[in-house]
């Protein structure tokens, strides 16, 4: 199974504020539908439902500890690794794709093999945060600069595994 975080952050780290996401950058969402598309997405109960809908072409499974809560068009789990198992041997890759609780876990349980992090090239306002990133067991793969109403640094890293 691929397994793999998607995030975008600002340079002080801020990935959201409240339940919205505290910039607007041309280009950063069709990029994130690019990395996503066709694949499985995995988020926190809280980031779907400032969503609010399932993202085409993607299966989503909401984390919740809320055994009462669903969505249309989404299956739920009790955890992440419940959310993985659900996953089982279908093939297609998996994101997790927030918000700041699920990704501290996620990279807290080393469940990722790989992150596409986005740093917007800016500082941004907010209260959700991303962890402190690259962590030594990740090594940088490729990388690009785009420019945009704000400039933002696409990086995609690699976990070398330990175990
Ligand atoms: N910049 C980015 O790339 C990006 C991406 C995604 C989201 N965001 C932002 O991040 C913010 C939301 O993040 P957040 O940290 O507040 O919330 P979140 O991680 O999206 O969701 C938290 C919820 O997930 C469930 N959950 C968490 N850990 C769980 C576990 N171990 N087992 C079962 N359920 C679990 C709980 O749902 P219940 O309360 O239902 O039990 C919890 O309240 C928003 O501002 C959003 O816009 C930013």
């Amino acid at each position: 199974m691929s397994v793999s975080l998607v995030v975008a952050r600002s340079l002080n780290d801020v990935i959201g504020n409240g339940p919205h996401i505290p910039w607007r950058v041309k280009g950063e969402q069709k990029l994130f539908r690019d990395i996503t598309m066709g694949g499985i997405l995995v988020m926190g109960r809280k980031t779907y439902e400032s969503i609010g809908k399932p993202l085409p072409g993607r299966d989503t499974i909401i984390v919740t500890r809320n055994d009462q809560f669903s969505a249309a068009g989404c299956s739920t789990a009790g955890s992440l690794t419940d959310a993985l198992a659900q996953v089982g041997n279908d093939p297609r890759p998996v994101f997790i794709v927030g918000g700041g609780e699920i990704y501290r876990q996620a990279l807290a349980q080393q469940l990722a093999d790989s992150v596409h992090l986005t740093t917007i090239q800016a500082e941004a306002e907010g209260d959700v945060y991303f962890p402190a990133f690259p962590t030594p067991e990740f090594v940088l793969q490729d990388e690009q600069l785009h420019n945009s109403n704000i400039n933002y640094l696409y990086q995609h890293f690699i976990r070398i595994r330990t175990d």
